[in-house]
């Protein structure tokens, strides 16, 4: 075969295997069977083997996965990648559907129908004609490009008849028979489950190995075509119906309607059909249709106002509370826990719920072995209503409060309601505290999660956070333990090596001092700088500092003179954890706005309000909202009113936007 008879059959091969592709898994009707369909496919792989010039990167053979990056790199969107406003009930329909109407000065206004599915936000860029990659939402800023894992969903075309470039938008989820199936095969291996479609879609989509993805059976709809002017479309529905042109997937439950009764109308007849979708939608996403309305609607901080979505209303089912048991947390604080026997509920299995504390029992009268109530709101952790009173046969068992700790034996102390374990050296405190120190937004050592602390604390490997920087003496022995081998203990490794470089904010939230969570991790880390800087504060000098109150204060000042918190920090330390605080922002005691509580109000030119909040709580001041006594200085651009007249009366130190921006500079310079 000559370069240029493989280049021909490369193409004819690419065409007829994507167009089997798209019958399959977009049209849900083959053509072809599987056995002519893997022979085209080996033939592919055969020619690119002996030609790897003409293996392009979009290539059918390459959407099996198989490539295995160290990270996502990171995109910005051209457009940011926004959120909706919600809506929750016909009221609120009817209230939106009249700002829109009153806005544009029309009497009825078309708008587009979709399904929200409950998945993964993502952007996909197109050009020439040939997909180029794929970004997920991130904050909606950035994102992160994860196209080795998106292009191995089938429904999603590498190549479309459009040749400008143009981004579209859609949702990225695993249908429910993907997540049967998989959390079945997860179940035979003794994996843990995941709790809803999201979540697994979530995981297969930022998983660094492709092959988990293209093994997730995931899909996709897209309904949002980014830059639908520039391709010549003024009606997102006719847009929509041109990414099915190109061979898109987008959702077909889509309608016009036509006014406020439609939507009402249609979101009757969507909540009828939710539970025979075959996969999980949380609401209705309505978009005004005319896209050249769009200027004139605009935008929110974060959201369209030409688009909103309905969320259904939370779901209640019953089922069995079947046992309580207690978790001791990082604090000492116990929580007793409902196990249940599993049930669905919007979306997803659930087998366990927190019951709070001691006294949301005794208030419910919950008793082992009653039918409950259980609700879960979306996105929300699920809720033991009640007990179905009607449903006891008189078999079921009050809840005693145990007076000892189960884990360690210690007698619980009750404090405001309240029950903790005291026992500083008890298991459990300390296995939550290494899952702390490890979460993500402490030192995030990627791996080193509830399970995986647990096993590496009963195995005798860990039994503090100092441990964690010397489990490389264990390597071989954890390699010997069921289901890891060199390559998860390498990446485990790896992970902590990586962790060393966290700045001190990290660190200081991930000791797990009293009163500091990640906000006064940051106050401290940017006000000091050093964590051996700390050993020497007395209370009254961390008192100065703003936002640090008397209780936070004498709890920093009690873990800094800790003998044995101390002996810990120096083993960190000699173990190359950094302690410095790496952050570009620091306070400086001298500058003008230090310490200060500020009020912005008017238009200010050079930043936005948000972006100057930002800079002024960056170097140690507070915003707030209102003008009261508190208040030391209001910053006032043009248009400012009624906080501005209020700060006059009070007899507030007023400045312009100049002035506050020299005092700025002055801390530059
Ligand atoms: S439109 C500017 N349509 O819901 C337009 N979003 O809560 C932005 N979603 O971030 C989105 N189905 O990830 C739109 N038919 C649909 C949707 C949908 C699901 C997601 C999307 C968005 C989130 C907002």
């Amino acid at each position: 075969m000559t370069i240029e008879e493989a280049r021909t059959r490369v193409k004819e091969l690419t065409e007829l295997l994507e167009r089997y592709n798209y019958e399959y898994y977009v049209l849900n009707q083959s053509s072809v069977s599987d056995a002519e369909f893997d022979r085209l496919m080996n033939e592919l792989k055969l020619i690119e083997a002996d030609f790897p010039g003409l293996k392009s990167k979009n290539s059918p053979t390459q959407r099996v996965g198989g490539a295995v990056q160290s990270e996502f790199k990171k995109i910005p969107h051209k457009r940011l990648m926004l959120s909706l406003g919600n809506v929750y009930n016909e009221d609120e329909v009817r209230a939106w559907d009249k700002r829109i109407r009153d806005l544009l000065g029309q009497d009825e206004v078309t708008y587009s129908g979709e399904l929200k599915i409950d998945g993964l936000g993502m952007s996909l860029i197109y050009d020439r004609g040939e997909f180029q990659y794929a970004v997920t939402r991130g904050d909606g800023e950035v994102g992160e490009d994860v196209s080795a894992n998106v292009i191995t969903i089938n429904s999603i075309p590498m190549h479309v008849k459009e040749t400008r470039p143009f981004e579209v938008r859609g949702e990225v989820f695993m249908p429910n028979a993907s997540l049967e199936a998989l959390n079945e095969k997860r179940m035979q291996t003794g994996e843990p489950l995941f709790a809803n479609a999201r979540n697994a879609a979530a995981g297969s989509i930022r998983n660094l190995d492709s092959s988990v993805a293209a093994s997730r059976k995931l899909d996709a709809y897209w309904y949002y075509l980014v830059n639908a002017r520039e391709i010549g479309h003024t009606i997102h529905s006719e847009s929509l119906d041109f990414l099915d042109e190109q061979g898109f997937k987008t959702n077909h439950e889509r309608k016009v309607l036509y006014g406020v009764e439609d939507l009402l109308a249609y979101i009757d007849e969507c909540t009828a059909k939710r539970e025979t979708l075959g996969y999980d939608i949380d609401g209705i996403v309505f978009k005004v249709n005319d896209i050249t309305l769009y200027d004139k609607l605009g935008y929110t901080a974060k959201e369209p106002r030409w688009a909103i979505a309905y969320k259904f209303p939370p779901t209640e089912v019953t089922t069995r509370l079947v046992d309580i048991f207690l978790t001791i947390g990082r604090t000492g604080r116990v929580t007793p826990n409902a196990v249940l026997e599993p049930v669905r509920v919007a979306g997803s299995m659930v087998q366990r719920a927190t019951l709070n504390n001691e006294d949301f029992i005794a208030e419910k009268d919950l008793r082992i072995g009653d039918v409950i109530g259980l609700h879960k709101a979306a996105d929300v952790i699920p809720e033991v209503t009640g007990p179905i009173v009607s449903a006891r046969t008189g078999d079921e068992v009050p809840f005693i409060m145990p007076d000892n700790c189960p884990i360690c034996g210690n007698p619980l102390t009750k404090v405001k309601g309240l029950h903790y374990c005291l026992n500083k050296d008890c298991e459990s405190r300390k296995i939550e505290s290494i899952i702390h120190f490890a979460s993500r937004n402490a030192m995030d050592i990627d791996g080193m999660g509830e399970k995986v602390v647990e096993v590496l604390f009963g195995e005798g490997f860990i039994h503090d956070i100092p441990d964690i920087y010397r489990l490389q003496d264990h390597a071989s022995d954890i390699k010997r333990l069921d289901g890891w081998s060199d390559k998860s203990i390498n990446s485990l490794l790896d992970a902590i090596e990586e962790s060393k470089k966290q700045s001190l904010e990290r660190l200081l939230f991930g000791l797990g001092i009293k009163e500091v969570g990640e906000k006064m991790g940051k106050v401290l880390a940017k006000r000091y700088k050093n964590l051996e800087d700390f050993y020497n504060l007395s209370e009254e000098e961390l008192l100065k500092i703003p936002d640090v109150g008397p209780v936070a204060a004498h709890c920093v000042y009690e873990f800094f003179h800790d003998e044995k918190k101390l002996n810990e920090l120096t083993l960190l330390k000699l173990n190359g954890v950094n302690f410095e605080y790496l952050g570009t922002d620091t306070v400086d005691v001298n500058s003008y706005f230090y310490g200060k509580t500020i009020v912005l109000t008017g238009t200010l030119v050079k930043y936005s309000r948000d972006e100057m909040t930002e800079i002024l709580e960056g170097i140690g001041a507070k915003c707030a909202g209102s003008v009261s006594k508190k208040t030391d200085i209001v910053i006032a651009g043009p248009g400012a009113g009624s906080k501005l007249t209020k700060a006059e009366a009070l007899g507030i130190e007023i400045m312009d936007e100049e002035t506050a921006l020299s005092h700025l500079a002055r801390l530059n310079g």
